[in-house]
């Protein structure tokens, strides 16, 4: 196959990657915690919760390989590294942010913390520990929409800058 059509099976890869990823972050943030959070059961909260976030997780954690994976073959592919040091590629940087952030979440500090931290902050007070989880995935939800309107304009050379 040739370099031009590896590029749109990438980038191909890359969205649709994007929208199952964003989209599924974008349920759990309107519409999943919202239900757990109304839930009269702190225990039927917190077992529902777990026994979701499993098979989500999984899901998420697919998603965000293949999205950085193909983003990264895109820069290389079109020679574009250096994209990192102008500021009006700030959606470039946005995007590969974001990815460290979820990367970093659902391959290191979840198995390891995150998931007993949150365990014992819900046992000790439920509502506000859901309230927080809450809270950190509207702003994830947030930024992660950001970018991808940056780059969809951005690569249509409108950076808003
Ligand atoms: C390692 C992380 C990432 C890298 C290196 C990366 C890199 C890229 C590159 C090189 C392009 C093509 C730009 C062009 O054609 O000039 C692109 C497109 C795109 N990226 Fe990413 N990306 C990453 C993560 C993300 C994330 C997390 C999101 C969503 C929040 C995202 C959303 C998009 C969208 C929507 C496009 C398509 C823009 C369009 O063609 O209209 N990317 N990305």
């Amino acid at each position: 196959m040739d370099s031009y059509h590896s590029l749109i099976i990438a980038r191909v890869l890359h969205v649709v990657g994007v929208v199952l990823w964003i989209g599924g972050v974008a349920f759990v943030t309107t519409v999943l915690i919202p239900a757990l959070r109304q839930l009269p059961s702190k225990q039927q909260r917190m077992d529902l919760f777990e026994s979701l976030e499993g098979r989500f997780g999984t899901q998420a954690k697919l998603v965000t390989l293949i999205t950085g994976l193909s983003g990264f073959y895109m820069l290389d592919a079109m020679d574009a590294w250096n994209r990192y040091q102008q500021e009006g590629f700030w959606w470039i940087h946005m995007m590969t942010l974001i990815w460290a952030i979820f990367t970093l979440v659902l391959f290191v500090l979840e198995p390891l913390v995150l998931h007993r931290w949150f365990h014992q902050q819900a046992q000790l007070n439920s509502q506000r520990s859901f309230l927080l989880l809450h809270r950190m995935h509207y702003v994830l939800l947030f930024i992660s929409l950001v970018a991808v309107a940056g780059a969809i304009a951005g690569v249509r050379g409108w950076t808003f800058i």
